[in-house]
């Protein structure tokens, strides 16, 4: 083939996928509208450690009629879940709200492996919604989408709700102009769209952020960018003080979008399932990494207050067993003692663009025993993860 064929060929794959594209987001949003997620009456005075007749008081008091719903069920759903919460008496809450000190920074963790499918977008996901909303601290979480597949974007704002906002790849890029006395805080605030979870907002990918490695690229060999490494940090700067966590889900892969999320981090977490595929292009990837950090180190990055090693989609038997323990000889101390496990409940919510902390579990058609293990284990994984944080912020307390 010459240059026009093969050019031929390549937009005939464009225009195939766009359209296969568009149809397969036409379907999902026809079927998912995501709701919020409700809680039975029984759920919602274990969720919130109070009795059914303290709750019921609560919940008048908020003005809350639970039984309005078509099939006049006890139901009362998460934003509402908070009015009441917020309503309780300090010695009723199960914890107090956080609020941040001037010597505690924003915590930024990258969820990060180069190898694809290790669980990265639904460990960002997971952990993200689950401190959101299991701790009770309301800590405010922000969701960066780096990979312009945008499948996180998908969970919580899909494109329907991207038109006329921008996206991370608009901010980084400068693919707008301020409003009329706004300012760049502004804009990247207002990209910043709000979720099915009141304290949990997301910055989204669109399709079109797939440019950007190639904008990078341009830019590097036009000299243009004094450090291509630090745009995310620089927006990320701009509006720290709205947020006390910001999770970053990136890409499968090493360029410079991965490169911006590892120089804004903070901390960094490797997904890693275990498959002996996997922990070998896991392997070759560390192998590889000290040269990744060596350029982020040499741009000035002060270096990572915890790196961690979580283990997904964790199916018991045999095979699993030994490929753990000689992770264990090799790894120990970096892995996360409790691993994501491999459930139907999260294979299924993923599916639906949901985690099981902003499902509700009526919408879970099959097992509810099998939906809250799931819940259970996603609570054990995120709770290990704000040890971490809070050892972070507790020693930066101190110092
Ligand atoms: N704990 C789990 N239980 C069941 N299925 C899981 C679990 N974790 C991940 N999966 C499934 O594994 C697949 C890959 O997960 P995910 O999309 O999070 O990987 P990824 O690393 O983000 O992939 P990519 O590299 O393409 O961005 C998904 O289809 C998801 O449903
Ligand atoms: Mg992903």
């Amino acid at each position: 083939m010459d240059t026009e064929q093969t050019t031929n060929v390549f937009q005939s794959l464009k225009q195939g996928a766009d359209a296969y594209i568009k149809r397969r987001n036409q379907r999902l949003l026809a079927h998912h509208r995501k709701e919020l997620r409700n809680f039975t009456r029984a759920e919602a005075s274990a969720y919130l450690g109070i009795d059914a007749k303290t709750l019921d008081k609560y919940v008048a008091s908020a003005q809350i009629d639970p039984r309005r719903h078509e099939d006049s069920q006890w139901s009362i759903d998460i934003a509402e879940m908070y009015a009441v919460r917020d309503l309780l008496q300090d010695s009723l809450r199960k914890e107090p709200k956080f609020v941040r000190s001037e010597k505690q920074s924003t915590q930024v963790i990258v969820i990060q492996n180069q190898k694809g499918g290790v669980g990265k977008t639904v460990s960002s996901a997971t952990i993200a919604s689950g401190l959101a909303t299991e701790f009770h601290q309301e800590y405010r979480i922000g969701l960066i989408d780096m990979d312009g597949q945008a499948t996180l974007s998908m969970y919580y704002a899909p494109e329907s709700d991207l038109e006329g906002n921008l996206s991370i790849g608009d901010l980084m890029m400068r693919n707008f102009d301020l409003d009329d006395g706004e300012t760049f805080e502004q804009a990247v605030s207002s990209a910043f769209l709000e979720t099915t979870i009141p304290n949990l907002r997301i910055l989204p990918a669109s399709q079109s952020d797939r440019a950007i490695e190639g904008w990078f690229h341009e830019q590097v060999f036009g000299s243009n960018l004094s450090c291509p490494y630090s745009l995310l940090n620089n927006i990320i700067d701009s509006i720290k003080d709205e947020f006390d966590i910001i999770i970053i889900d990136t890409p499968p892969s090493l360029g410079y979008a991965t490169y911006n999320a590892y120089f804004a981090a903070t901390s960094v977490i490797f997904p890693l399932s275990i498959t002996e595929n996997d922990i070998d292009a896991t392997c070759s990837y560390f192998s590889y990494i000290p040269q990744v950090w060596a350029l982020l180190a040499n741009a000035d990055h002060k270096g990572y207050d915890f790196m961690k090693i979580l283990l997904t989609n964790h199916r018991d038997s045999s095979t699993t067993t030994e490929l753990m323990n000689n992770l264990y000889n090799h790894f120990s101390p970096y892995l996360y003692s409790k691993e994501f496990k491999h459930s139907e409940a999260v294979r299924q919510a993923a599916s639906l663009l949901s985690t099981v902390f902003d499902m509700s579990k009526s919408e879970y058609p099959k097992s509810k025993a099998t939906f809250q293990t799931a819940q259970q284990n996603s609570y054990e994984v995120t709770s290990q993860i704000q040890r971490d944080i809070l050892n972070v912020w507790q020693a930066q307390e101190q110092a």
